[in-house]
């Protein structure tokens, strides 16, 4: 009954999308939104299965493995088509990480293609000159703009493991560049957040809003005939189509019209880094995830071993003192962020030492003691960052392949800069680096001198991509959006599975908290039951009560009935998809 609902909806989607319309006004009944959710959060397969945050994205890994993709064409095919459905959240204007676990190899590579300061960056660039933070710098417009890496890290990826031709992965997106993709709640809402910045330019004002000045309402279609012609340089000239070329020029000249940095040497200079998986070993299984310049993989091994013996599997998820013991581990690993982490290919990371027994250990004791992690800093005014920016997708494949993959803009429409004539946004990924050690950023976060600007810098991420291998083998893919709540989302799905045997769906239902050292609150969904709320006031945690944190997705073998498991958060609409 469902499926057929669901097929009547897309039906009518892409007969609507024949008409080819340039300017999307018609709204449309049957969007996405309006199907019945609990069809398209949760799938299973027998060869593959997939969750990402877009509708059409996901059909889209189904298509590339019946022409015969495997499962790294898919995953590339998937974040094209990902960065049209949601350029809210992702885009060739950005960059990510990608954890690849392949079979044939039996290796694992985490693959950074994070954003990096342009080479004219440099450390008190948002500092006034009494040395205060200007506000609102890092984060719109052309000075929070970072170099952009994902074409350079998808083009490299393909070009190691892929199988299709590398047109074949970008062609999905370039159709649904031309034919229009459905205006969501949130593009919409995010329209109208960056509306100031984005009614700067012609071009994001012709395609992201009505002709009246107003955000795409939702269930409108959005076209971009320009990114697609962008898209199609890329498909013919591989990355030298983003990084040379017309597109390139369109690029550094929307950067110097608008007083910014970026040259031409940042775009041609850009590298993917093939860097080593933090690698962690809990309750018998490996867990495998993303090193500096991110700070996921770390943290979620840390967190987990902190906790660890403080926790009763038996008494399950929501056990008071399971949940409590996890916010202090939480506050000592955030603490250590703040101050050990960046880029490790800039700064020294101790990176063996905080996974260290006996570092873990010293943080145990701390734990036990109720000694809280110094406050090292003030905190100016914090803003609520409820946004689910960002996105990430999970694949596993029967011949024992698995991909984990978060990629972003940063904020909202990133910097809210369109490049004329190439249709694409471009980033506010500098936001992620410390303006001014010890002043939260946008997601509230600090971090020191570690993460200060430098040339050529990547910024610190949170997100963390993570697999876990059982006996070798791929058993779960997970990763979440939503800024410093990745790691803590992505650490409490890790517990709920591996040890509270929930099924992925559960564990990514399941209520969430989030601490992150400062400000020094627990944050926790408004779905955590009262009496659990109450004994955390009782053990003297602050909380602050959330509608939702963050968005993840994973994919979980069955090793019983040898099938894969998709599922998509079910806090929004996306889609898991199987076969
Ligand atoms: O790399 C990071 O950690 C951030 N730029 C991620 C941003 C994000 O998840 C936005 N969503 N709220």
């Amino acid at each position: 009954m469902k499926n057929i609902k669901v097929i009547g909806v897309f039906s009518f989607f892409f007969l609507f999308l024949g008409c080819n319309h340039h300017k999307p006004q018609v709204l449309i009944a049957g969007h996405p939104d309006e199907i019945d959710i609990s069809s398209t959060h949760y799938a299973q397969g027998k060869h593959f299965a997939i969750a990402t945050q877009g509708v059409q994205t996901s059909d889209v890994a189904k298509t590339i493995i019946e022409q015969g993709g495997n499962i790294v064409d898919a995953a590339v095919a998937v974040s094209f088509a990902i960065s049209v459905e949601r350029p809210q959240s992702t885009g060739i204007g950005g960059g990510g990480f990608m954890l690849i676990h392949l079979a044939k190899e039996n290796k694992s590579y985490a693959v950074d293609f994070r954003e990096r300061a342009p080479f004219q960056a440099y450390k008190d660039m948002y500092l006034d000159k009494n040395g205060d933070v200007i506000e609102g710098k890092s984060w719109t417009g052309i000075h929070s703009v970072a170099v952009p890496g994902l074409i350079a890290g998808l083009f490299e990826i393909h070009e190691k493991f892929g199988k299709l031709p590398w047109p074949a992965v970008v062609a999905p997106a370039i159709t649904l560049a031309k034919q229009g993709v459905v205006v969501t709640d949130h593009l919409s809402e995010s329209i109208t957040a960056k509306q100031d910045e984005l009614l700067k330019y012609p071009l994001a004002k012709q395609r992201f809003f009505t002709s009246d000045g107003k955000a795409l309402p939702k269930k409108s279609i959005l076209q971009q005939p320009e990114l697609a012609q962008t898209l199609e340089a890329i498909a013919k000239h591989g990355k030298d189509g983003f990084y040379k070329g017309w597109v390139a020029q369109a690029t550094v000249a929307q950067s110097q019209k608008l007083g910014g940095m970026l040259t031409h040497k940042d775009l041609t200079s850009y590298e993917v880094q093939w860097r080593t998986p933090v690698k962690g070993q809990f309750e018998g299984q490996t867990i495998l995830s993303m090193p500096p310049p991110s700070s996921g993989g770390i943290h979620v091994v840390q967190i987990l071993k902190a906790a660890q013996p403080f926790l009763h599997k038996e008494k399950g998820a929501m056990d008071p003192d399971n949940i409590h013991y996890t916010a202090l581990a939480m506050q000592h690993a955030f603490a250590d962020r703040a101050k050990y982490l960046g880029d490790s290919d800039h700064v020294e990371v101790p990176m063996q030492g905080l996974l260290d027994p006996a570092y873990i250990s010293d943080i145990q004791k701390r734990i036990k003691s109720g000694q809280t992690p110094a406050m090292q800093v003030s905190h100016i005014d914090p803003f609520t960052f409820e946004s689910n920016d960002t996105t990430h997708f999970s694949m596993i494949d029967a011949e024992g392949n698995a991909i984990a993959s978060t990629q972003t803009i940063n904020g909202r429409m990133g910097s809210g800069v369109i490049v004329d004539q190439a249709g694409y946004l471009l980033n506010n990924e500098m936001d992620d680096f410390s303006a001014q050690p010890g002043t939260p950023n946008a997601f509230r976060l600090v971090s020191g001198e570690a993460n200060a600007v430098a040339p050529g810098k990547r910024p610190l991420s949170s997100m963390s991509p993570t697999l876990v291998l059982r006996d070798g083998k791929p058993f779960l893919s997970l990763g979440a959006a939503g800024g410093p709540t990745i790691i803590t989302q992505v650490t409490q799905a890790l517990l709920h599975v591996i040890d509270e045997r929930m099924g992925i769906q559960d564990a990514l239902a399941a209520p969430r908290l989030h601490h992150q050292w400062r400000p020094d609150v627990v944050r926790c969904e408004k779905t955590m039951p009262a009496d659990i709320v109450a004994l955390l006031q009782a053990k003297g945690h602050t909380l602050e009560m959330s509608d939702h944190l963050g968005v993840s997705q994973g994919v979980q073998f069955d090793p019983v009935t040898g099938r894969f498991t998709a599922a998509h958060d079910p806090r929004i609409p996306g889609l898991a998809a199987g076969r």
